[in-house]
This record gives C-alpha cells, structure tokens and sequence, in this order.
C-alpha cells in the first residue's frame, strides 16, 4: 500500500487519479481548492484525506508539508494546472500567461521542494509532473499557445534539474503527457484510461528512469 499526494484533485484527471489510487487501497492525499465539493461528489474511505491546497499558495504549502512532517509520501503527483485557452500569437492574453506560469510551473516546484523530505523517507519515491506534448519543443509543429507551451516547457525543464539534483537520494522524478482527453488527437482517450496507463508508467519507475518524458502509454517523448 503506497502513500500519494495528488494536486488539482478538483475535476479532471486529478480526481480520476485520486478515485483510481483509492480504489486499489493506497492511501490517497488528495488536495484541491475546494474539499467540500469533492467530498460531496465521492464517498471517500478512510484510506482518502482531502486536503485543501492552492500551489501558488507558497505558506500554505509548507504549512502542509510541516502538517504532514511525519508522513511518508511515495509518489507525489504534480497534476494542478491551467489547461488551456490554447491562444493564437495576436490573442495571447499576458495576464493569464503569468497565471499559467504561477500554477503550472512555480506551483508544481514550490510543491515538489517542500515535500523532498516526505518522498526520500518512503519506499518508492517517485516524483511525478503531469506535462503535456505541448511543452515538447520537437513536437511543436503547429504554434499557438504560448503561455501553455511555455509553461509545460519549463515544467520539463524543472523535472529535469529534480532528477538530477534528487539522483543521490534516489528519487525517481517523470514528466508524463496524459495524451488529449477527448479530442481528435487521441481519439477516444479517456481520462479514466489516460490515469489507468499514466499509474502504469509510475509503478515501473525506479532510479533508471529518472529524469524521462514519458507519453501515457509508456513511449518515451521527445523534449
Ligand atoms: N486533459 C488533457 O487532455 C491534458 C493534456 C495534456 C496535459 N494535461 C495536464 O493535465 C493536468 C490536469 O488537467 P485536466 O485536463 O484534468 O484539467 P482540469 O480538469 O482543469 O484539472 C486541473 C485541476 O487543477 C486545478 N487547479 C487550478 N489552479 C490550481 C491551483 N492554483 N492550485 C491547485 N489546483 C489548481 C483546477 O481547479 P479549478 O478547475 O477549480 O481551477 C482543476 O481541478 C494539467 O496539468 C494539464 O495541463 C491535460
């Protein structure tokens, strides 16, 4: 039975990934921006604590981080993000650009360092970033989308420099694309199946795959 911390449990594939962990018997940390309305969607076991987290919140997250100072956490899964408006060169919007910056990328750090400690004491220690192809700069073959873009690409970026820096502590860091739900790139791709897969490639990680852009299907991805 394996400890995981899950960001951005709210909707979408956090929530998928807290209900799929739960059900397998793992102790789920699923933290979200409003607890209330994710326990009144889902009766949780006693194997599931909801926590509230806003990753841009830095004190709150180091107040969760010293809340759980005992705890042993063994994946830690950096999924809260801002997934789109996917803007043209004309329509990008500065403002949600900086947002986009703050949550996907400055959040999942801010998370990732304050729970070091928690990942190193327990038994699988693995990190992982929930990214997107389209942080790939040798995917990018349409535009578009540069606040997106940017900030997956820097998420990559600090997963890379994670796993090189917790190497010696033998924390397991991954970047994972979750395919497109729902749209004509992965046709019929659910979230359900996307999580399924994703917690696949987590559960074969070790030292040796540390520092790897995964797609959801286990294919390694270019950056
Ligand atoms: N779905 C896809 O096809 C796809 C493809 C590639 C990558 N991804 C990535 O997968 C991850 C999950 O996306 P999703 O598709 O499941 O979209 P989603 O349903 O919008 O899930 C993202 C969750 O993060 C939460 N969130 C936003 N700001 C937050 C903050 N400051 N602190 C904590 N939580 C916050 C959102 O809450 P609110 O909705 O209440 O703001 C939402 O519940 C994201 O990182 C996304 O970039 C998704």
């Amino acid at each position: 039975m394996a400890t995981v911390l899950i960001t951005g449990c709210d909707s979408g594939l956090g929530e998928e990934f807290a209900l799929q962990y739960a059900s397998r018997g793992d102790r789920v940390i699923a933290t979200c921006l409003n607890p209330e309305e994710l326990l009144a969607r889902h009766d949780f076991g006693s194997n599931v604590k909801v926590m509230k987290l806003d990753v841009t919140d830095t004190d709150t997250v180091l107040e969760l981080a010293n809340e759980l100072h005992s705890a042993k956490i063994d994946i830690l899964l950096n999924n809260a993000g801002i997934p789109g408006p996917h803007l043209s060169l004309a329509d990008t919007d500065l403002g949600l650009w900086r947002r986009m910056l703050e949550v996907n990328l400055i959040g999942a750090f801010v998370v990732s360092r304050a729970f070091i400690e928690h990942v190193a004491r327990s038994d699988l220690k693995v990190i992982a970033f929930v990214s997107s192809r389209m942080g790939s700069i040798g995917l990018n073959n349409t535009g578009i989308s540069y606040a997106y873009r940017s900030s997956k690409a820097g998420l990559n970026m600090i997963m890379k420099s994670f796993a090189i820096d917790l190497a010696p502590r033998q924390i397991c860091v991954l970047g994972i694309h979750p395919g497109n739900i729902a749209t004509a790139g992965d046709a019929g791709l659910t979230a359900c199946a996307s999580v399924s897969r994703m917690r696949e490639v987590i559960a074969e990680a070790g030292p040796h795959q540390t520092g790897t852009f995964y797609n959801y299907n286990g294919q390694i991805l270019p950056w």
